[in-house]
């Protein structure tokens, strides 16, 4: 791309910063936060995709700037939609308020949106693409990862010791992280669709599975999805937190279970079973969530749990807070994943490091290893 001018670049950084605002609220569409130049270079407007269904960044930053529009430069984190769905396209939108040049950072992977930039070079505003893409792309890595995949982006986060206990022989377990590392994990939460875990945590740990963000109030939270994986439907009871109503919740079950004391309390899903080991399918699960248009998950656990989600390669990013105790015996974080030798281990990269409070939180996603046919 050609040179962007200083403005266009700290513009682009505040859209991407817009775009994060979005983050929770915006499945099945992507977070997207956009900046409007008038034609001097002066900030005329901004906005950010608020919710599914509700008008595009583009429009409300068009809205915000009005005339200051005519001749000046949308900065837009995603190339600008095509096509119309629940709302117009946001290509016309920019022709139609006389925008002279648009500069986004990630180009539209989806087929139905695609087509942006083509439509507006074609009515001869000046476009490029590419403006700190990696920047824009790693916060928008749920939506992306889910539309490459088919399916929702997962993010399996865990609380350990630092030799990797969550629980202590007798089972107590209360609190291994650090406050700070539990309100870090509520942010996990508030950003993800759909939160998951599994019949043995819901029957040792009873979780609720909600958000408190602390300085937020509740309607500027949209909480996620609570899903248990329940495959017979024996581990959530009538009374259990996660059907306290607060937030909406999904009991996964297998097709042949009984789960007539569910009825009128929460919505089931009846999926197959796995076709081996335990439990249920997992693509079937994902498929199922997908399909309520999910596209990010944070899988809680437990460990056996994740590790059938490692086993599958369903795990996308991995988020450990590690709380500098030992326990030297108790539950291992990560349950059977498949791997029986050292050769097999499923190496990570780690992508960011911090410390919260006492603990120290580690990001890391799977090395992809490629296969013959990508090299
Ligand atoms: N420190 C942490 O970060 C953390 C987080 C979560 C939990 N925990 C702890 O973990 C412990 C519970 O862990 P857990 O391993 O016993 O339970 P879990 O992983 O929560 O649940 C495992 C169960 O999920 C069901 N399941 C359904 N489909 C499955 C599939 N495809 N693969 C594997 N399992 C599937 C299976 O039972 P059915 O088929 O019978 O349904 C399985 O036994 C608790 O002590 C809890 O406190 C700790």
């Amino acid at each position: 791309m050609a040179t962007p001018a200083p403005a266009e670049i700290t513009a682009m950084r505040r859209a991407i910063e817009l775009a994060a605002r979005g983050l929770g609220h915006t499945s099945p569409n992507p977070v997207v936060g956009c900046v409007v130049l008038d034609a001097a270079g002066r900030t005329a407007g901004e906005g950010w995709h608020r919710r599914a269904g509700g008008p595009h960044a583009e429009i409300h930053a068009l809205r915000a700037a009005g005339e200051r529009a005519r001749g000046g430069t949308a900065v837009v984190t995603l190339e600008p939609c095509d096509h119309t769905g629940r709302t117009g396209p946001c290509a016309q939108a920019l022709i139609d308020a006389g925008i002279a040049r648009v500069v986004y950072a990630v180009s539209d992977p989806n087929p139905t949106a695609t087509g942006g930039a083509l439509t507006l070079a074609e009515a001869g505003i000046d476009v490029e693409g590419g403006l700190l893409a990696d920047e824009a792309a790693a916060g928008n890595e749920a939506w992306l990862t889910a539309v490459l995949r088919g399916r929702p982006f997962v993010l399996w986060k865990y609380a350990a010791t630092l030799d990797g206990r969550i629980a202590a022989a007798d089972g107590t377990s209360r609190w291994i992280s650090s406050p700070e590392s539990r309100a870090d994990a509520h942010r996990l939460r508030a950003a993800a669709d759909a939160v998951i875990v599994g019949s043995g945590t819901a029957r040792a740990d009873d979780p609720q599975l909600g958000v408190r963000i602390a300085g937020l109030a509740d309607d500027e939270i949209t909480p996620p999805l609570r899903v248990v994986v329940d495959s017979g439907a024996d581990a959530v009871k009538p009374g259990a937190r996660v059907l306290d109503g607060t937030a909406p919740t999904l009991i996964a079950v297998a097709e042949d279970a009984d789960a007539g004391h569910l009825e009128g309390l929460a919505p089931i899903v009846r999926l197959p079973r796995a076709p081996q080991g335990r439990g249920l399918s997992l693509p079937a699960l994902l498929q199922a969530l997908y399909d309520r248009d999910v596209r990010s998950v944070l899988l809680e656990g437990g460990p056996t749990l994740a590790g059938a989600f490692l086993a599958a390669g369903a795990v996308d990013k991995v988020v450990g807070y590690l709380a500098p105790a030992l326990l030297g015996a108790g539950p291992a974080v990560l349950g059977d994943a498949g791997i029986t030798t050292i050769t097999q281990a499923l190496r990570l990269d780690v992508t960011d490091t911090a410390r919260l409070g006492p603990d120290l939180r580690i990001t890391a996603v799977p090395v992809r290893t490629a296969r013959p046919e990508e090299n």
